[in-house]
This record gives structure tokens, C-alpha cells and sequence, in this order.
């Protein structure tokens, strides 16, 4: 459970240990290999598409529970949104100084709340397209496919929805998808490179971590 421990999160101290919790980690490496396979290996609506969103809502959501649960270094507040100390931050990153942070430095903690946002989106937009049909629901319309029973398939219309306002919808939410996809790749990129900048700046492996636990150098 939650320990007992506080932390100020925009004050950097010398060097705390790097702790990463159980829950972090998995969340973590769990969620970027969604977003990972969904945006770049696999087909957009197959089934293994809608299966790793649901993985990826499903970590999303423990994430964000464990963020007002969880141990002080996961806590939202431990690393709130400062703009202000974020380009603080920056510029101390440019001049090859950073401080130490005992969660996340300011400027990955917006980069972790765009994170955060763009997928929500793009898991909500993902449920409009396919109607909130879970991955069993998925399996079980293509199998219907595959045999020929397109009666399975025919959804009752609520009466209140043109098929145009649906269409229009659809348009939409598919539009929306793939930009949010689009910029969390962008955001994955920038982050990758923002923890080789910090790591180099801190002299300090910040992946080691995330992979296992917890390192006190
Ligand atoms: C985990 C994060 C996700 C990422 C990065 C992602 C990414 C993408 C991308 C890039 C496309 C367009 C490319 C293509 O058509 O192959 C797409 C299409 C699609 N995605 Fe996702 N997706 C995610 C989550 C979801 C979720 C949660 C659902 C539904 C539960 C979903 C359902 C769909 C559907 C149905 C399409 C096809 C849209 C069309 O008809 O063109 N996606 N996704
Ligand atoms: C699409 C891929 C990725 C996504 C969506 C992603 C997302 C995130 C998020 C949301 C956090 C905050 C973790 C939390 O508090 O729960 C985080 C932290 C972190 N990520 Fe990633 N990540 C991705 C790929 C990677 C990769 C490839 C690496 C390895 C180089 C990496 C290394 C880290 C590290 C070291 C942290 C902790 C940073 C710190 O010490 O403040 N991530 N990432």
C-alpha cells in the first residue's frame, strides 16, 4: 500500500534514489508496447488492434488510480504540471545542469500528462469507431464473417441517429485517431530522447529504473 512518505516534487535534491514501482513499470512498458504496436505493426481495427487498446485502457486506468494510491514517487503529486519549472528545467537541460527529482523532472511531467491525455483520446475515438465492442466482441463478428452470417453483424438503429449524423461521427472519430496516434508517436520520440538528454545530463541511467525497480546511483 501507499507509503507513508511525502515528497516535494518541483524541489530538486541531491541525487535520491530512483524508485520505480511494480505497477509503474508494468503500466509503462505495457503501454508503449500498445501504442508501439498499434500505431505502427498491426491493422487498424483487426483484432489484435482493438485487443492491445483495451490492454492499453486498461493500464491507463490502473495508472491513473495508482497516481492518487500509489507509493509518493507515483503520486500526481509528486510530479504536478508547471509549465514555468518546466522551462526552468529546460534551460538548466541546455546548459548540461540539471537538478535531481525524486519522480519526474518538470518537463517530463507535462510530457507525461500530454502522454496521458493524447491517449485517452485516442482509446475514446477507438471505442466510438467500433462501438465499444470488446476484443471477445470482435473475434465473434469476424468469425461470423469468415462462416458467411452477416445477420449477426446488422445493428438495430436507436431511431434517434440519422445514418448520416453516424457517418459523420465515424468520419470524425477516425480523423481524431489517427492524429492523436500520430502525436503520441511524436511525443514517444521526443521522450526517448528527453531521458537520453537527462540521463546525460544527470550522469545517471534513468531506464534502469523503469526496467528494474529501483537504483540508488
Ligand atoms: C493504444 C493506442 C492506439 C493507437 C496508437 C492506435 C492507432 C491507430 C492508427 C494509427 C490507426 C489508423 C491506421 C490503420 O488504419 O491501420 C488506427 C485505426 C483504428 N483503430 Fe486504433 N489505435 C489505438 C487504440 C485503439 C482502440 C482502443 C480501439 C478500439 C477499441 C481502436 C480501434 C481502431 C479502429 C476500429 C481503426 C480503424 C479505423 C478505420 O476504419 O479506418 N484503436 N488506430
Ligand atoms: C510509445 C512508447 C512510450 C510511451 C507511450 C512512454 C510513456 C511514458 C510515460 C507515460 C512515463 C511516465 C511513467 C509513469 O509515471 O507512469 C514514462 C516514463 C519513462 N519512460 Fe517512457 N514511454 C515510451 C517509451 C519509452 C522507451 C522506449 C524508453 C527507454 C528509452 C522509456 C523510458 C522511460 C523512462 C526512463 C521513464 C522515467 C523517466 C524519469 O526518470 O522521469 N520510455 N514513459
Amino acid at each position: 500500500m501507499a507509503s507513508p512518505r511525502t515528497l516535494t516534487a518541483a524541489t530538486p535534491s541531491i541525487a535520491p534514489p530512483s524508485i520505480r514501482d511494480p505497477v509503474v513499470r508494468l503500466t509503462h512498458w505495457g503501454i508503449a508496447i500498445a501504442v508501439l504496436g498499434n500505431a505502427i505493426v498491426n491493422e487498424g481495427g483487426s483484432l489484435i488492434h482493438v485487443t492491445l487498446g483495451w490492454l492499453a485502457m486498461a493500464l491507463l486506468v490502473l495508472r491513473l488510480v495508482w497516481g492518487v494510491l500509489g507509493p509518493a514517487e507515483a503520486r500526481f503529486s509528486a510530479f504536478p504540471p508547471n509549465p514555468a519549472a518546466a522551462l526552468r528545467h529546460l534551460r538548466q537541460l541546455a546548459r548540461g545542469r540539471v537538478g535531481h527529482y525524486p519522480s519526474h523532472n518538470p518537463a517530463g511531467a507535462l510530457m507525461v500528462y500530454a502522454f496521458w491525455a493524447a491517449l485517452t483520446v485516442v482509446i475514446v475515438t477507438g471505442l466510438i469507431l467500433t462501438g465499444g465492442a470488446t476484443p471477445m466482441q470482435v473475434a465473434a463478428d469476424k468469425a461470423a464473417v469468415a462462416s458467411g452470417d452477416w445477420s449477426a453483424l446488422i445493428k438495430e438503429s436507436d431511431g434517434e441517429s440519422s445514418d448520416d449524423e453516424e457517418t459523420g461521427l465515424r468520419h470524425t472519430a477516425e480523423e481524431v485517431h489517427e492524429v492523436a496516434a500520430n502525436l503520441l508517436l511524436l511525443l514517444a520520440a521526443l521522450h526517448v530522447f528527453g531521458v537520453v538528454a537527462e540521463g546525460r545530463a544527470m550522469r545517471r541511467n534513468l531506464v534502469a529504473p523503469m526496467l528494474l525497480g529501483e537504483r540508488r546511483k
